[in-house]
């Protein structure tokens, strides 16, 4: 067969890295490769495969659907798309809860971004601008390009507009400073995810709340990464003390189908009108089906209350990991989105190395490494995850241990993180 020797290089654009592993299948928290080999996946994707690989459930519903009805477009109707919009605005509590539904994160921004401006302009054509935060993360359309907190991922596509300003996510005062009536919307992660798993201040939260008040500006939460049950809640602003206008998601909701939503509340549900938005697959019956059967699950299995625990016990574990190497610092984050962070440039070796055991995580930034297991890891796996984390952490730290292809302890190679 010719696609046996057909490498990325042949056939794909360049816009990743070479992959180490090639998978086959998964079950649950884990991984085959091709070669028969197991690994453990504390990164589910990127925080996607949030009950597991090849749920039985999911799986069925989404079987069940594809053998009765794939496509109908938006101009008609279809059950799944009805019920997940109720379930999702019965677990925000939100009872005007409106929904729009999309194929992925960035997408769901830019929804989302559409809706800001449409309630700003009903008030002013000036009321525009938006107030987003220095590594945030938003996806890598133009708007939610625009809307990331990272110069370097905007040099190569500039001019992206002067519509979006950033400010420190430690600073509560540059909001209050930066927010005024041409603002239609603050935009921020309640934990960043992509930016290193950095969790808001209650001080920083409150403030682009207060702010949002103060000039008529929606509070725009991108729980992209954060929501459907990864911080121990249904949605990450429910751990906090302030509740958005409008949330976007996407990544756990179908648990690795491609589905984004919005959904919006108060006044915010009512600034779409006929036609200011669409698309053509958005709310298809699967992928719906897949996400009702993703939060049912969530819901009947109790994974709230296990992803509280599980989260514990693995930071506590880091905690550990911490307190018998000089490598690693510490750690942080909510849930099930940690961070083990270390003490130097050293997380894509770490990472390399954790591979090395059969350990699937990743490097969010230079010196952090993220793991993000399933909503319904056990605590066997957590506790063999951190195990294996514990002799990649050594293999790092010992001089012939370093990974030739990231940064060691001793070595001046340079920290290369997933480029996301
Ligand atoms: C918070 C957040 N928003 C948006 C996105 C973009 O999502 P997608 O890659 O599905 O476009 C991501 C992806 O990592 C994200 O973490």
């Amino acid at each position: 067969m010719i696609e046996d020797q057909l490498t990325e290089d042949d056939v794909l654009l360049p816009t990743y890295g070479p992959r180490p592993v090639t998978f086959t299948s998964g079950a649950g928290s884990w991984l085959t490769a091709t070669d028969g080999g197991r690994y453990l996946d504390f990164l589910c994707g990127l925080a996607v495969t949030g009950l597991g690989h090849a749920h039985p459930v999911v799986t069925q519903a989404v079987a069940d659907q594809a053998a009765r009805l794939t496509h109908t477009s938006n101009l008609f109707g279809t059950r799944p798309v009805l019920e997940l919009a109720d379930r999702l605005r019965r677990t925000l509590g939100w009872d005007d809860g409106r929904a729009f539904f999309c194929n992925s994160g960035a997408e769901a921004n830019e929804a989302a971004l559409k809706l800001a401006r449409r309630h700003g302009k009903h008030a002013d054509p000036q009321k525009v601008h938006v107030v987003a935060l220095d590594k945030g993360f938003h996806g890598r359309l133009m708007g939610a390009l625009k809307l990331t907190g990272n110069p370097a991922k905007h040099a190569p596509f500039e001019p992206l507009g002067t519509w979006a300003t950033h400010v420190p996510a430690d600073d509560p005062d540059a909001i209050a400073a930066a927010v005024d009536d041409r603002t239609c919307a603050v935009w921020l992660e309640v934990v960043q995810g992509e930016g290193g798993v950095r969790p808001l201040s209650e001080e920083v939260l409150a403030a682009a709340r207060a702010a949002c008040d103060d000039h008529d500006a929606l509070l725009v939460v991108d729980e992209v990464q954060t929501g459907v049950g990864r911080l121990g809640e249904w949605y990450g602003w429910q751990t906090t003390t302030v509740e958005p206008d409008v949330v976007c998601l996407a990544k756990g909701l179908a648990n690795g189908l491609p589905i984004g939503a919005i959904v919006a509340r108060g006044v915010a549900a009512k600034a779409f009108q006929l036609g200011d938005h669409a698309t053509t697959f958005g709310g298809g019956p699967v992928v719906c089906a897949a996400a009702n059967a993703v939060l049912d699950t969530i819901e009947s299995d109790g994974l709230l209350a296990h992803t509280r625990a599980m989260g514990s016990r693995l930071a506590a574990g880091l905690e550990a990991l911490a307190a018998d190497s000089p490598l690693v610092t510490g750690q942080r984050g909510r849930g099930l989105l940690r961070a083990m962070t270390l003490s130097g440039d050293f997380a894509p070796a770490v990472a390399d190395a954790a591979l090395r055991h059969h350990l699937v995580v990743n490097a969010v930034a230079p010196d952090a490494v993220r793991l993000a297991p399933p909503l319904n890891v056990t605590p066997d796996e957590v506790d063999e995850a951190l195990s294996r984390l514990r002799a990649a952490v050594a293999d790092v730290a010992s001089p012939t241990g370093a990974s030739p292809t990231g940064a060691s302890p001793t070595g001046a190679a340079p920290a290369e993180t997933d480029g996301r």
